[in-house]
């Protein structure tokens, strides 16, 4: 059995897997998020850490198995989040999250000190808000008595791995999002650190993906039951593991996860960099693989915003039927037909990254009449993020990624109308696959590749991930999404200094 640990915003999943695919038992462990202020986003590692325990003892209780039968364990976790440790090796302060906002200034003064062609030339990316270097320089400015203490800077899934197995280790692909990487070369950029004035020594020795990184200590064996000496591969970002899991990994076939956030994601040979573009070029989780992908903010956000603000009557009928309040809420999008009445919704509820790298950018509903009814709120929603990712599809073409098939993964993946608006809005056919626990299988089949289960990530992905669902694009929707994005895409710009 392989088990795979993702290490995500609102929880911690567990999964173990059989050799062929198979999910024998999963469990899932939620923790709060902290927004201390406006566009601040933190959590405190050892949530993660107490989730990771209990997950994984929830995997023995619920399969009746132990981890005597665990051949590896691999690790996916949201990107970004800077954990700083001290000379102990203490956290030093709650961890900055990926969907924190508060570095606009600090990307600012990057780009003033380093310039765009330098940025590009060293790291591959852009200056974003959510990446890790700028969080650092913000601690160096505002929280200077902590920023002179940090010796170690990890990411929240590395932070887990230092507790299971005492290494200091990452590997490509999430050390891609930190903005310190060559991911053309695939090792820390000297110059990056150099031009940030930031020590080479507070960073972990980077891996590729599916090697093992370390073994389970004594201490982690008590806590977790997996016994000590288990190897632990170097995992991935929750994108790149995510796209492992669905089997993202030869060209033609792209992905798009519908979570929190919703990224269009696809796999290159060779970097791809985008001098310029908001999209990311990273390292694959696949070793001599890279990827480009664009990040939307406020994908299932926005619809999880809606239920929680205007969806009470679904949220109480649901309980009482014991169905799901998203499938009320989808049920009435779905009486509303292809673009709402001309109701439009923009989906910065949270700033936006891809393609507006705006941390102000703000949200809205354009068009409202008397005529709208709920269903059309949420039809425009579920509208309004299919084009927010249609922005990055089109960044991806224009980067001369050729597109087949889209496969949907996440929570919004659940539904079947999300899948139809998608298809007509990518105007290319979306399918779904039989894993449905993206990035934790994902590191699971990495687990496997290092434990010598699999030859390669690629034959892990072949002999586990079939199709299993397949909505193609109705012509006559198709044009009627290519009218209404185009006055989406118009809508940005207007509204901007309003914003
Ligand atoms: C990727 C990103 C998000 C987080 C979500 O660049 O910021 O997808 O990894 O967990």
């Amino acid at each position: 059995y392989l088990l795979g640990i993702d290490i995500g915003t609102s929880g911690t999943k567990a999964v173990l897997v059989e050799e062929d695919g198979r999910v024998v038992a999963s469990s899932y462990v939620e923790y709060p998020l902290s927004q201390p202020r406006q566009g601040w986003a933190e959590q405190d590692p050892e949530q993660w850490w107490q989730a990771v325990v209990a997950a994984v003892q929830a995997i023995w209780a619920k399969s009746g198995l132990d981890g005597r039968d665990v051949a590896g364990v691999g690790l996916s976790g949201q990107m970004h989040g800077a954990v700083v440790l001290d000379a102990n090796y203490q956290v030093l302060r709650p961890a900055i999250l990926w969907c924190d906002q508060r570095t606009g200034g600090e990307c600012t003064w990057m780009y003033q000190e380093i310039g765009e062609e330098k940025l590009y030339q060293w790291t591959g990316n852009p200056a974003l808000p959510g990446f890790t270097a700028p969080k650092l320089v913000w601690l160096r400015r505002h929280e200077p008595e902590i920023y002179n203490q940090i010796r170690h800077v990890l990411l929240p899934k590395d932070y887990i791995r230092f507790r299971l197995t005492g290494e200091l280790a990452t590997e490509v692909s999430d050390a891609s999002g930190t903005l310190l990487l060559d991911v053309a070369a695939r090792r820390w950029s000297g110059e990056m650190l150099a031009a940030l004035d930031l020590p080479r020594e507070w960073l972990p020795r980077v891996h590729e993906s599916p090697e093992i990184t370390g073994q389970i200590t004594p201490e982690a064996a008590a806590a977790t039951g997996l016994p000590a000496g288990t190897p632990v591969v170097g995992g991935g970002g929750d994108q790149a593991a995510g796209a492992v899991g669905t089997g993202i990994v030869e060209e033609g076939i792209l992905s798009a996860a519908l979570g929190t956030s919703g990224v269009v994601f696809a796999m290159t040979a060779k970097p791809s960099i985008q001098p310029g573009s908001t999209l990311h070029a990273f390292c694959h989780a696949v070793p001599g693989k890279w990827h480009l992908m664009g990040v939307m903010l406020a994908a299932g956000a926005s619809l999880q915003w809606f239920r929680n603000q205007l969806g009470g009557e679904e949220i109480k009928e649901a309980a009482a039927t014991g169905t799901d309040p998203y499938d009320l809420l989808t049920a009435r999008a779905a009486e509303a037909g292809p673009g709402a009445e001309g109701l439009l919704f923009l989906p910065y509820l949270l700033g936006e990254r891809t393609p507006h790298p705006d941390p102000a950018a703000r949200g809205g509903f354009i068009g409202l009449t008397m005529r709208h009814r709920k269903g059309h709120l949420v039809r425009a929603v579920l509208e309004g993020v299919a084009f927010g990712l249609r922005d990055s599809l089109e960044l991806l073409q224009q980067a001369g990624v050729k597109v087949e098939e889209i496969r949907v993964s996440g929570g919004g993946a659940r539904s079947p109308l999300w899948r139809q608006i998608l298809a007509g809005v990518f105007k290319h056919p979306v399918t779904t696959v039989n894993s449905t626990d993206g990035p934790a299988f994902g590191a699971a089949l990495l687990a496997g590749v290092g434990a010598g289960i699999y030859p390669s990530v690629e034959a892990a992905c072949r002999s586990t991930i079939k199709v299993t669902s397949r909505a193609e694009p109705v012509l006559s929707e198709v044009s009627a999404y290519d009218h209404l994005y185009a006055l989406y895409k118009s809508l940005y710009p207007l509204l901007r200094d309003t914003m």
